[in-house]
């Protein structure tokens, strides 16, 4: 796949000198994970991953920029988050602009101060990269569409789904809402390894409308980033399985989302999630995201979908939190329950929708 069409080519342009943009994004959760990327620093997966965003789970920020009186110097960067100033999220910062500047040469020309918060804990294993960094890299093509008045919509998200992988893999899913695909698979057309893409074929009514009700178990933030654990799966000895599954995996998804058949994807999605788990666990070094509330919730989850007969079902990202997915058919029952049987094992519940 080529991708010069992502540089930016204009020499002069106009723009207030000033200006501020805000833009939200949500988080997402992964049903089957990215995990595994090239040796890289150009953020390429070993697999292909496929996640609903989340409505209600976001970050918003505002991007305050004044033009530079002197140009093609680094930008100065200040950055908020929640109204403090957080100079340790800066190196993150800085290296995304780095990497993107290649791709928008404009922002060299600019300081920039990036004010932003979260409805929901940072690093507590909701994906705060993934909507932080795309809500970044939509301010940013909102700079770069004052600049190219005639920048079309389609290019707008696709380039800004380019440009938040470069900040964070799975935050170039969180550009479209829904279904959404990054990394190439042979079954799903228009995949690739550079930007997501909404997912692209039927989807059984039951999977438009479902629930994700996130217990937090643990708010802290993880001690060993997801960074790290990608890293760790190119010496890892059983990551060329885990890539065949994921592979297998995302076929099977494929038949799944266009019949409807929900306990198979409770089945898939949760084999996904151990897995996830299993491969940090059997990593060098090794690491054990899961909290003992982080089982006691599975094991009540899976007694009480024996009990009640409730499609109800995990899923885990890289942490100790569980979201819980189920269709909004059953969600008043399927609630109380959480709310009378889970809430000891948890900090905070937060009520969320897969749209
Ligand atoms: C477990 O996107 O946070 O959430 O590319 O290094 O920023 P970087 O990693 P990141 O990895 C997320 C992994 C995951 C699974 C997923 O969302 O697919």
């Amino acid at each position: 796949m080529r991708t010069n069409c992502f540089f930016y080519r204009k020499k002069k342009y106009s723009i207030d000198p000033n200006g501020v943009i805000t833009r939200k994004s949500p988080s997402n959760i992964a049903l089957i994970k990215y995990w595994g990327k090239h040796n890289k620093k150009i953020q390429i997966p070993l697999n292909s991953s496929i996640s609903y965003s989340l409505e209600g789970v976001y970050t918003v920020t505002r991007l305050i920029y004044h033009l530079k009186e002197r140009k093609k110097r680094n930008p100065s960067i200040k950055i908020f988050f929640s109204g403090k100033e957080k100079t340790s999220f800066l190196p993150k910062i800085f290296e995304f602009f780095h990497r993107i500047s290649f791709y928008c040469s404009y922002l060299l020309d600019f300081n920039f101060i990036i004010e932003t918060y979260n409805t929901f804990p940072h690093s507590s294993g909701i994906a705060s990269s993934a909507s932080s960094m795309s809500a970044l890299a939509l301010c940013i093509m909102e700079i770069e569409k004052k600049l190219v008045s005639s920048l079309k919509e389609d290019f707008f998200l696709k380039k800004a789904s380019f440009l938040a992988r470069l900040g964070s893999g799975s935050a170039c899913r969180s550009i479209y809402p829904g279904l959404v695909v990054w990394g190439h698979h042979k079954s799903i057309k228009g995949s690739n390894n550079f930007y997501a893409i909404p997912y692209p074929y039927k989807v059984h009514p039951i999977f438009t409308k479902m629930v994700d009700t996130i217990l937090i178990i643990d708010e802290k933030p993880k001690k060993i980033l997801s960074s790290k654990g990608h890293q760790l799966m190119n010496i890892h000895p059983y990551a060329k399985e885990r890539f065949k599954c994921a592979n297998k995996n995302m076929n099977h998804l494929i038949s799944i989302l266009k019949v409807g058949d929900l306990q198979e994807f409770g089945e898939l999605i949760e084999h996904e999630a151990l897995t996830l788990h299993a491969m940090i666990m059997t990593s060098r070094p090794y690491f054990l995201w899961m909290k003992p509330n982080t089982l006691n919730v599975l094991y009540s989850v899976w007694n009480f979908r024996i009990q009640s007969k409730k499609n109800i079902y995990f899923t885990l990202d890289a942490g100790a939190n569980v979201h819980l997915l189920y269709p909004i058919e059953e969600k008043k029952s399927i609630l109380k329950w959480i709310y009378s049987d889970l809430i000891s094992f948890c900090t905070k519940i937060i009520e969320s929708f897969c749209y």
